[in-house]
């Protein structure tokens, strides 16, 4: 097994000395990399990616920015897709989300992104991504490929991103303080970050692209479901119809919500999977909305939503 951070602590010394980079918390470091900040493993397969990866028209790429959501929605698109497949019935009961659909800045440091099926050359092939939409755009458009973005609150974001990492070695060596933490982010100095352009490129997109680029909130999806889970099949080309399609969107809602997933067996495992450093269990927390009042006092608060409000104001989106 191959561990993702170990391997990034061996590479800090020789590697990316040509770009900018940051302390970020424990041994690790955050690199630049066209105005976005990269661990040195990301950086690394982030361009492995760009070099290699070339959307096929019928892929569907999953772009988000971490924590937000990632691993529900691989959830219900797989679901989506795999509705009228028998074989696939307990696909989530036995495996974790995030094995059903590959990342592929981290799947591809072990193996190749897998070929388009060639026997059923309509199946959609799901790709996930937390590559910003400023670095990956280009790539993404040279191709007539689907898009569903999902994205949270900035402070549940980045709360949930913050016991996330708590589970890493390197947090109980020298912990992300939450005062260094609501400062980094606001800084946009995190993986991936900033959260906020990553969240406005794609934004712009959907909004310019409605028919490619699909935009949900993990708060929409909360709140209606059924409603965001209808609207996927219709982007993903596999729409509801028919007389069962209520039963067939709760159910889908249903297989995939916190409560369920959260109590499967691999998904409560304490074992590492195979591309990821941190355990399956890691992926399933709380799984609400507000959880960051828990946590986040009076003045981070305040510091996090001007930002937000600077950031946000002019396309809308504001929580
Ligand atoms: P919390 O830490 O707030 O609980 P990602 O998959 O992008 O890494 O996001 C992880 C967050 O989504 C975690 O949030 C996790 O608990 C939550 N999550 C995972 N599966 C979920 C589901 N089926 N429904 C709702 N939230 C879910």
């Amino acid at each position: 097994h191959l561990n993702i951070m170990e391997n990034s602590e061996l590479n800090n010394n020789h590697i990316n000395s040509s770009f900018q980079r940051e302390k970020w918390f424990g041994h690790e470091f955050l690199y630049e990399f066209h105005g976005f900040w990269f661990t040195n493993t990301y950086l690394e397969t982030t361009q492995k990616v760009l070099e290699n990866v070339k959307p096929l028209p019928k892929d569907v790429i999953l772009a988000s920015f971490p924590k937000t959501g990632t691993t529900w929605l691989k959830a219900l698109l797989h679901s989506i897709t795999h509705r009228y497949d028998t074989k696939d019935e307990n696909s989530l009961t036995f495996n974790h989300p995030r094995e059903l659909i590959p990342s592929l800045e981290t799947y591809l440091f072990v193996q190749e992104i897998p070929q388009n099926n060639t026997k059923n050359p309509k199946k959609a092939r799901i790709l996930a991504t937390h590559i910003p939409y400023q670095i990956f755009g280009e790539i993404l458009n040279s191709s007539e490929c689907k898009i569903v973005y999902v994205t949270r609150n900035p402070k549940d974001t980045l709360i949930s991103l913050w016991h996330f990492l708590r589970k890493s070695k390197n947090f109980e060596q020298d912990p992300w303080e939450l005062d260094a933490a609501v400062d980094q982010f606001c800084k946009g100095i995190v993986p991936f970050g900033s959260y906020y352009d990553h969240v406005l490129a794609y934004r712009e997109e959907s909004l310019k692209r409605p028919q490619n680029v699909f935009f949900v909130t993990y708060e929409e999806l909360k709140e209606n479901p059924k409603n965001c889970v209808e609207k996927m099949g219709e982007v993903l080309g596999c729409p509801f119809e028919g007389e069962n399609r209520e039963e067939e969107i709760e159910e889908i809602v249903k297989i995939c919500s916190f409560e369920r997933l959260s109590n499967q067996e691999v998904n409560k495992s304490s074992e590492l999977p195979k591309v990821f450093p941190l355990p399956y269990n890691s992926f399933f927390r709380k799984g609400q909305v507000g959880d960051h009042v828990n946590y986040l006092e009076d003045e981070m608060i305040e510091k996090l939503d001007n930002i937000t409000r600077e950031k946000f104001h002019g396309i809308g989106f504001i929580s």
